[in-house]
């Protein structure tokens, strides 16, 4: 019986030597050492030996059990390494190569200057009021004193919908009524910046969509000054500090009286170069005090209330401020434009 369990533990280790994989593993256990094995089966009949053999051979399987169970443990550990030895080579990567580049986005550039635009108004205590780029005839030239055949409306031609009422928005100034319908009879502080579209002939100069700032003041006592007071503020904080700027007269039919804000050129201060086509003059904004017929069509008395409006281009900004020479540019989504900013 002695011989037997020493052959039982040769054979096996010799088998288990052999074995360089999991499989071969897993069936070299159910030979050896499962339940049906020889040694566990003479294990299991240890009680039917006479009683003066069962210590010794009891004590000599134990022994030889435990022994091949360490060795199968050891070998089942020494696979597993060399598994991971074997990937690793395999998969092997130079730590020392440089990373690849993580492509982060910006944002474009018009978004850039609108959001400077408005963060310098919000210090003057403007809040940012959305109105919606899809407008009524009524609300985009009415309500504005803007009569169905008025000759202003040569201007701003718009697209149409099959409705007659509903069209695109040429301006944000319809918004003025908006906010004034919103927030009557509190005084008004609000800048509406938005989209908005025009029927145009597609040029360097023009196109059939762009971003407008509109601004609005109702309050009591609100003159002119606070308009060019606004507006000088804005221009230097925007532009620099050093920035002229001057008010002409103009006109537009919801605005009394009526002007456009022009500021030195900033690339030539007002020397006059290409970009101010040499006048020395850059156009920034139209503007002016809004008109009591809109203040009423907004529910505001005129002989109570007063207000200033008006109307910027933020891209035109951003051209003059880029040189930029083509304001097809802003939508034409191609990336050698838009990573310069
Ligand atoms: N809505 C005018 C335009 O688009 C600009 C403007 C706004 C003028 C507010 C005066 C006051 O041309």
């Amino acid at each position: 019986m002695l011989e037997q369990l020493d052959r039982i533990q040769s054979e096996a280790t010799a088998a288990l030597e052999a074995i360089s994989d999991p499989d071969a593993l897993r069936a070299w256990y159910g030979v050896h050492l499962a339940k049906k094995s020889r040694l566990m089966t003479m294990l299991g009949d240890l009680g039917k030996l006479p009683k003066e053999q069962r210590a010794e051979i009891g004590k000599r399987a134990n022994e030889v059990k435990r022994a091949l169970e360490a060795a199968y443990a050891a070998k089942e550990e020494a696979l597993r390494r060399a598994a991971l030895e074997r990937s690793l080579a395999a998969e092997a990567y130079d730590v020392t190569l440089p990373g690849r580049p993580v492509q982060a986005g910006r944002l474009h550039v018009t978004t850039v200057e609108m959001r400077r635009i408005v963060a310098i108004f919000a210090e003057m205590g403007f809040q940012v009021f959305r109105s919606r780029e899809v407008e009524s005839d009524w609300y985009n030239f009415q309500l504005l004193n803007f009569p169905p055949d008025h000759p202003a409306r040569e201007m701003q031609d718009t697209f149409y919908t099959t409705n007659p009422e509903v069209l695109l928005r040429t301006h944000t100034s319809p918004g003025q009524i908006r906010a004034m319908e919103a927030l009557r009879p509190d005084p008004i502080r609000v800048i509406l910046p938005g989209m908005c579209y025009r029927y145009e002939q597609i040029s360097a100069r023009s196109e059939i969509m762009f971003l407008q700032v509109e601004g609005l003041a109702v309050g009591h006592h609100i003159t002119m000054t606070d308009l060019k007071g606004t507006m000088i503020d804005f221009a230097r904080r925007m532009y620099g500090q050093e920035r002229q700027v001057r008010f002409r007269a103009s006109y537009f039919p919801f605005t009394e009286p009526s002007v456009e804000v022009d500021m030195d050129c900033i690339l030539c201060n007002g020397a006059g170069c290409r970009m101010c086509r040499y006048s020395g003059w850059l156009e920034i904004s139209g503007a002016g005090m809004v008109h009591p017929t809109v203040l009423r069509n907004g529910g505001y008395d005129p002989d109570e209330w007063s207000g200033f409006a008006f109307g910027m281009g933020p891209q035109r900004a951003t051209i003059l401020k880029y040189g930029i020479d083509d304001i097809r540019h802003f939508w034409a989504n191609d990336l050698r434009f838009l990573e310069q900013f």
